[in-house]
């Protein structure tokens, strides 16, 4: 069941969603070879509860899984989603970091992710990871109230075939605002069956699109919790949490 958004719940993530957006650059900035998750996670918690918020993903059970031991996803290369950033990891030159971040405020969550490489970056590196930013830039175009939601991953998937890379499939964006996880789902790729949703006003999702450059594929990494690319390729993430309203679409957690 989808659960629209009133305006004061609107405002309300507005207001979380530009704190989490400013905590997540925080984060990114950080990014350096050398630099080891713990550092991260525990900043992180810090910059939250100074901002009178909480972590949204630390304690959540993903689909009635295992509790997440983390406030912080750090997923490093092959490493698409999902790597508890409590789990030490240092940085190595030249590595894909995507950090992904939940935040709950005035009883809110908002989601959002971004990529960045440490250090000197590989050309093809590069391009995945502004080929998968553009495609949730695109992708937020399409929220206008009475669209189709099947809009959004046909566009993704439009983009990112279109630059040689491959869509992470079976990973998926979601429904978000009173909980982490809410209907619908949001797929990455066009799937006409779909095409029956229609994005209504209240309607606030977290759009993520995962990219590749090599696989489409997925698997769970040793640890148990990361999903990695089947063939090991290299991955970036993107994700913005979106409100759409009569004017079309708000981004409520602005892309860093
Ligand atoms: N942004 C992540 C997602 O949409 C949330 C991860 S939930 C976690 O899947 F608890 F597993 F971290
Ligand atoms: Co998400």
């Amino acid at each position: 069941m989808i659960r629209l958004k009133s305006k004061q719940d609107i405002a309300n993530l507005e207001e979380g969603g530009a704190i989490l957006s400013r905590i997540l650059g925080e984060i990114k900035a950080m990014v350096r070879p050398g630099v080891s998750s713990l550092e991260l996670e525990n900043t992180t918690n810090k910059l939250m509860k100074e901002a009178g918020g909480v972590p949204a993903f630390l304690g959540y059970a993903p689909e009635g899984n295992r509790k997440y031991p983390a406030a912080l996803c750090m997923s490093v290369n092959e490493g698409i989603v999902h790597t508890p950033a409590n789990i030490e990891y240092i940085v190595k030159e030249g590595e894909i970091v995507s950090l992904d971040l939940g935040f709950k405020y005035k009883g809110m969550i908002t989601d959002m992710a971004t990529s960045v490489i440490a250090g000197t970056a590989d050309k093809k590196d590069e391009k995945l990871l502004e080929t998968t930013k553009k495609c949730l830039e695109e992708a937020i175009k399409e929220c206008q109230p009475g669209a189709p939601i099947s809009a959004i991953g046909k566009r993704i998937e439009s983009i990112a075939k279109g630059a040689g890379f491959f869509v992470i499939k079976e990973l998926v964006g979601h429904g978000v605002g009173y909980d982490v996880h809410e209907a619908p789902v949001v797929l990455n790729y066009h799937d006409k069956n779909m095409d029956s949703v229609i994005m209504e006003e209240g309607l606030v999702i977290a759009i993520e699109p995962m990219l590749s450059l090599g696989s489409e594929n997925i698997d769970v990494a040793e640890d148990s919790w990361t999903y990695i690319t089947a063939d090991k390729s290299r991955a970036g993430h993107f994700e913005a949490t979106v409100a759409i309203t009569a004017n079309g679409p708000v981004i409520i957690t602005p892309i860093v």
